[in-house]
């Protein structure tokens, strides 16, 4: 009998979105199924240490036959404990041949078409090849029956059906990329100036340097910092990721609702972000991984996901450093571009591609006067397609957010009404749909139409709140 594993990788356990879709997928297998979430344990840096629960889902997943990824998308990939996941899987040359593979998953609709081929790009890289995927769009109060979805998982599951009867093993559609790209590995290329150190700024401004690369041996981030000294004239102050405590995000989204739209969870981050807001400047420098940031840096962009609704933030001027993804490093950039972009303003970026061309460092050394010139005279940039997309998805879902819940804000909290629906919310549903006179409207009819007799009427009247919300 063929076996189907899924990979779960939410940081909100049994009440994902996307757990609750691979969950419907499951029933409409013929063949076992076993689900495995990856965050479990947290799984670290370096790389190259396999800890024991990650050997043991490596056993599940030579055992099976469909490894089925399930994920949120969580800044335009998975979560970044799969995504550490992954880069171990590279980095200790794990490929599976003869497997297929499918992705299930649900978002907010900011970039989930990328999330989605960059995923499958990454699961055919490791010997997979890929049947399908389905996707959810998850509403505000997160999961609903969505019918869509729900079809959309019968197909599939009949493409999966078939596939482990007849052994069929479809051809990889995207192409194959050296493995060093794929995961962080330390650039060992060196940038050498000519140049003299510029006179500093009177003011003593700071340029904060984030960087998540291993500065003790990535050689390129440490000539990059040592470049930053000499040629930029504000205060160059580095931070090193890896020497902080950062957890993972959660997913539980109070930052929607936190005071400044800063992250809840007390540990290091608070202190970063401290830093960040007295700062003129901040250069995000990172390794490359799949053709995004490393786990590390993500990590950390993932805690300040709400961050772009504060404005102290978005006026802030970035810039954007990528190393060791070859020819994925102007993905790289792009990525992490876009992804400042909806918390700050990302003037600029620079990988070390080309670094062995004559005119590297006379490029490198404009982009970072650039850079200084843009603090200094506050240039602001024209807003890109993404750009636009991202910040009106972003208005519309703050619109809705604040809309309904700004005054209950204290109920959503205290009853943890993040997703997945359960009957008793239906009161607090209730109480905060009738202070708006639209949804107050919505339920009127609703309750007229119920008969309180029949058993589960709350549970009808939530599922139709539901498809009331979600579209
Ligand atoms: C930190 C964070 C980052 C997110 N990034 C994205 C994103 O880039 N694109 C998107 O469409 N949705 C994004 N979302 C929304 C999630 O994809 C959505 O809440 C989804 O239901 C999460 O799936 P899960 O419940 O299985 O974890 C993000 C949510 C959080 C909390």
């Amino acid at each position: 009998m063929s076996k189907v594993i899924f990979l779960c990788g939410s940081p909100k356990k049994k009440t994902s979105v996307s757990l609750s879709l691979a969950k419907i997928l499951a029933k409409f297998l013929d063949y076992d199924c076993e689900f495995v979430e990856l965050n479990k344990s947290y799984f670290s840096y370096p790389l190259k240490k396999q800890e024991k629960e990650f050997l043991e889902i490596i056993e599940k997943v030579k055992q099976a036959d469909c490894i089925v990824w399930v994920f949120g998308v969580y800044l335009f990939f998975a979560p970044s404990q799969m995504q550490i996941f992954i880069e171990k899987l590279f980095a200790n040359n794990y490929y599976f041949k003869n497997k297929i593979t499918a992705i299930v998953s649900a978002a907010a609709q900011i970039k989930d078409d990328y999330a989605l081929g960059k995923m499958k790009f990454v699961v055919e890289q490791l010997g997979l090849s890929h049947v399908g995927e389905v996707i959810m769009r998850s509403s505000l109060f997160g999961y609903s029956k969505n019918k869509i979805a729900e079809k959309n998982c019968y197909l599939l599951a009949q493409d999966i059906n078939w596939a482990l009867k007849n052994k069929y093993i479809p051809i990889k559609t995207t192409y194959s990329i050296a493995k060093k790209y794929l995961f962080p590995t330390n650039s060992s290329k060196k940038i050498i100036l000519k140049q003299k150190s510029k006179e500093k700024d009177k003011t003593r401004r700071v340029i904060l340097m984030i960087v998540s690369s291993d500065l003790q041996k990535n050689v390129f981030a440490k000539s990059l910092v040592a470049a930053f000294k000499v040629i930029s004239k504000y205060k160059i102050e580095v931070l090193e990721l890896r020497k902080y405590n950062i957890n993972p995000c959660l997913g539980c989204r109070r930052c929607f609702f936190n005071k400044n739209n800063i992250c809840i969870k007390k540990d290091d981050y608070n202190k970063i972000i401290n830093l960040f807001s007295k700062s003129a400047g901040v250069v995000f420098v990172s390794d490359c991984s799949c053709g995004i940031v490393d786990s590390c840096m993500k990590v950390f962009l993932e805690r300040g996901f709400m961050l772009g609704k504060n404005m102290t933030f978005k006026e802030k001027h970035t810039m954007v450093v990528v190393s060791g993804g070859g020819p994925l490093n102007l993905e790289g950039i792009s990525y992490l571009q876009d992804s400042l972009n909806t918390t700050t303003f990302c003037v600029t970026g620079i990988s070390d591609t080309n670094i062995d061309k004559p005119n590297y460092v006379d490029t490198l050394v404009r982009t970072i006067k650039f850079f200084d010139r843009a603090i200094q005279e506050d240039i602001q940039k024209t807003v890109l397609f993404t750009d636009k997309g991202i910040r009106l998805i972003f208005r519309d879902d703050c619109f809705e957010l604040a809309a309904i819940f700004e005054e209950s804000k204290n109920q959503y909290i205290k009853n943890a009404m993040f997703d997945y629906p359960k009957t008793k919310r239906i009161s607090e549903i209730i109480k905060m749909g009738s202070k708006d006179p639209a949804i107050k409207t919505k339920l009127v009819s609703l309750l007229k139409n119920v008969d309180k007799r029949q058993k589960n009427w709350q549970k009808k009247i939530l599922k139709q709140l539901f498809i009331y919300f979600s579209n």
